[in-house]
């Protein structure tokens, strides 16, 4: 058994110098925007800790996120202000913290012109006035005096950039923004010197290029990140996007391409989810880099070092970008470096904290990471040791007790975890069957290492008592006792038995027993799937969805209904599109704005909620229900009063029924902080 990786990624922890900038590793921090900016436009403190982790943590390269080059191209009202030399002070406190750690840190500069988060933009810019905008906004056709505005802006912003300390710059005419829609095709109409042909549609990035170059030293490295293929049926593709990369290489201005893809219409390419696998995107910068001389930046759904060293071997690319692995695991260049992979957190590719948070104008968040974008707080550099050394037990090794179990031991404390179940990982050991939903899983592998490394002792198949607590001497008891979905069947031991008008509860309890059962159930395989089934989104999560694609491919013929506008409404954006797609292609009926009245026989009595109009479907076979879930709480009820010589506090779903990212980060900051 190898019991080190240290050595084993040499291409990724050699040096590599692009143009005069020495990198200490080929690990670089792809650019992301995180909301983080003061509303004046000027990069935050929130800013300054969150980039100088992933420096302390060993990464080679930060590509700080899109900063906004001019006032009409703010993409958010948290974007900051390159052009603002008021900004420069704040700008040079990020880069010197990352400085001091002796990671390097290029500023990525662009002009979000159609693209906005904003829900009530100002006017946006745009090449022409299209019938059909990538928003719902329509754009002004920007004039000539507009555009010469811009470009000297980039300049303008470059020059402040170099100002503050940054040592690269990299303009983005990637996934969105002005520079793309100018060169896309299908975007850019116009008829005059800025459009009309390829030459006039990369005019202006042509004309940014120069200007940037004309402000900062011949010698700093400056890169393009280019969306190389829209894949949208409308917009360019690679081969386009490659004649796009051949014209700014001959400008002779820049240093590096940074591979990216897809648009805002499809912005699964852009930040692709858990359903592409690992790696998917590799032949689009492979494409990049065998038709260009200068170094390319690899991009998309890299988070193996095994992976990131093949394409460092293959020679597809010459840098490995990261953006969410880093985001997940601040640390990941020192691990991988230090011959530490096994204590790697990789990111699972939900998108559910990260982008769902952005693209809503909300600070970045990482389910994984309870510490990500607030590490100025909870940087898992600030856990301290604790005063006084505990004997802690905890009940349930689900994701909250686990992830309790991880900061308690790391702080010092002696902790035991009890799981009555045979298996760690709680819900999550269901939520990884459902299709495309298994990487879930790599919090539990991950929580799993971490606690077994710091000697946590965990004892499965134990239904806990008061006798055995008294007999380890447990001073603390910490209860993740976690949750049970509601069925309301009439068999079921409900403790609130109250009337709930407009609810299920009165529709179902008159059911069949047998008929009706929950996603749990058919996950575990406790329940098998039935031949025509009605399942009942009301979570509007992976619970409802990943549940009905699992049943769909076990055979079963569904038709999934919801009260909300859509089925999984919860879900992040890219998501809740692709969960379409492939509901669709599977033969599910998706029917929002639906609810079940009642059940004659074996017919499902539906109504849509706002016509009232009524439908039936016949022959149902099963009712699934996904409606919530109920705090498994009776030990903590029971022993609050029992236990009265020890503290006892509950967490995660035991005291209310939460997201992942919700239960990880209350265990987080309540183990951080106890004492
Ligand atoms: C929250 C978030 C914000 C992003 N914002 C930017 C951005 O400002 N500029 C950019 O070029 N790419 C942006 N991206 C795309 C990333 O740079 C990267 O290409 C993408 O996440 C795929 O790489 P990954 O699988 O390593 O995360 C963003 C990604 C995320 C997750
Ligand atoms: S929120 Fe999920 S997808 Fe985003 S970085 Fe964290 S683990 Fe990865």
């Amino acid at each position: 058994m190898e019991l080190s990786s240290k050595g084993k990624w040499d291409l990724l922890s050699s040096p590599f110098k692009l143009g005069n900038v020495d990198l200490k590793n080929r690990i670089v921090f792809q650019p992301h925007f995180t909301s983080f900016g003061n509303e004046d436009g000027s990069p935050s403190e929130t800013h300054r800790a969150y980039y100088e982790e992933r420096a302390a943590g060993g990464t080679g390269l930060i590509i700080f996120e899109s900063q906004a080059t001019h006032p009409n191209g703010r993409i958010s009202r948290y974007a900051t202000n390159a052009w603002d030399e008021c900004n420069i002070k704040s700008y040079s406190n990020v880069v010197n913290a990352v400085h001091n750690h002796g990671a390097k840190i290029f500023s990525q500069l662009t002009h979000s012109g159609p693209d906005t988060l904003m829900i009530r933009p100002s006017i946006l810019w745009g090449p022409s006035q299209l019938d059909e905008s990538p928003t719902t906004f329509r754009t002004k056709k920007m004039e000539i005096a507009d555009i010469e505005d811009v470009i000297s802006h980039f300049a303008q912003s470059a020059r402040n950039m170099v100002e503050a300390g940054f040592d690269g710059i990299e303009i983005k005419i990637g996934h969105d923004g002005l520079l793309r829609a100018f060169a896309s095709p299908f975007l850019n109409t116009r008829l005059d010197q800025y459009g009309q042909n390829f030459d006039g549609r990369m005019r202006i990035s042509l004309e940014v290029i120069a200007a940037v170059r004309k402000e900062i030293p011949s010698e700093m490295p400056l890169g393009v990140r280019l969306c190389v293929s829209e894949f949208t049926e409308w917009g360019y593709d690679a081969d386009y996007g490659i004649a796009m990369a051949k014209e700014i290489e001959k400008s002779t201005h820049i240093n590096y391409f940074n591979a990216d893809a897809g648009t805002a219409a499809n912005y699964w390419m852009q930040i692709p989810p858990a359903s592409f696998d690992e790696g998917s995107f590799r032949h689009i910068t492979k494409k990049l880099k065998s038709n260009v001389e200068i170094p390319v930046i690899s991009f998309g759904r890299i988070k193996h070092p095994e992976q990131a060293e093949s394409i460092l071997k293959s020679g597809e690319a010459d840098l490995i970008g990261m953006a969410r692995q880093l985001i997940a695991d601040p640390a990941y260049a020192k691990k991988v470096l230090e011959g530490k992979d096994d204590e790697i957190r990789y990111c699972i590719g939900g998108n559910d904290s990260c982008i769902f948070q952005v693209a809503n104008e909300q600070p970045l968040r990482c389910d994984h990471n309870p510490s990500a974008g607030r590490e100025l707080i909870f940087s898992e550099r600030l856990i301290t040791k604790a005063r006084t050394v505990k004997n802690i037990a905890i009940v349930g090794a689900g994701p909250a007790g686990l992830k309790v179990a991880e900061i308690l031991a790391l702080r010092g404390h002696t902790v035991t975890v009890f799981e009555k179940d045979n298996n760690v990982g709680g819900q999550v050991l269901l939520a990884q069957l459902q299709p495309y939903h298994v990487e879930i899983y790599d919090v539990i592998d991950y929580l799993k290492r971490a606690t077994s490394k710091l000697g946590v002792e965990i004892h499965l198949g134990v239904e806990i008592t008061t006798d055995l607590l008294e007999e380890i001497d447990a001073e603390v008891i910490v209860l993740a006792t976690g949750s049970s979905p509601i069925s309301y069947r009439h068999s079921d031991e409900l403790s609130d038995k109250s009337e709930m008008p407009g609810s299920y509860r009165n529709v179902i309890q008159n059911i069949d027993c047998e008929t009706v059962t929950t996603s749990d159930e058919i996950l575990s395989g406790s329940k098998n799937p039935g031949k025509n089934v009605l399942l009942i989104d009301e979570m509007g999560s992976w619970d409802g969805a990943g549940t009905a694609e699992f049943l769909a491919n076990a055979g079963s013929q569904v038709h999934v209904i919801s009260s909300h506008f859509s089925i999984g409404s919860s879900l992040e954006t890219a998501n809740q599109v692709l969960f379409y797609k492939r509901a669709l292609e599977k033969g599910i009926s998706l029917l929002p704005s639906t609810k079940l009245i009642k059940i004659t026989g074996t017919n499902a009595n539906l109504e849509n909620i706002h016509s009232k109009m009524g439908f039936q479907i016949m022959d149902v076979d099963q009712i699934v229900v996904s409606v919530g879930r109920r705090s498994e709480d009776s030990l903590y009820v029971n022993w609050a009063e029992a236990l009265t010589s020890k503290q006892i506090f509950r967490i995660g779903d035991s005291v209310a029924p939460r997201m992942l990212r919700d239960v990880l980060r209350e265990a987080y900051d309540f183990a951080f902080r106890f004492e």
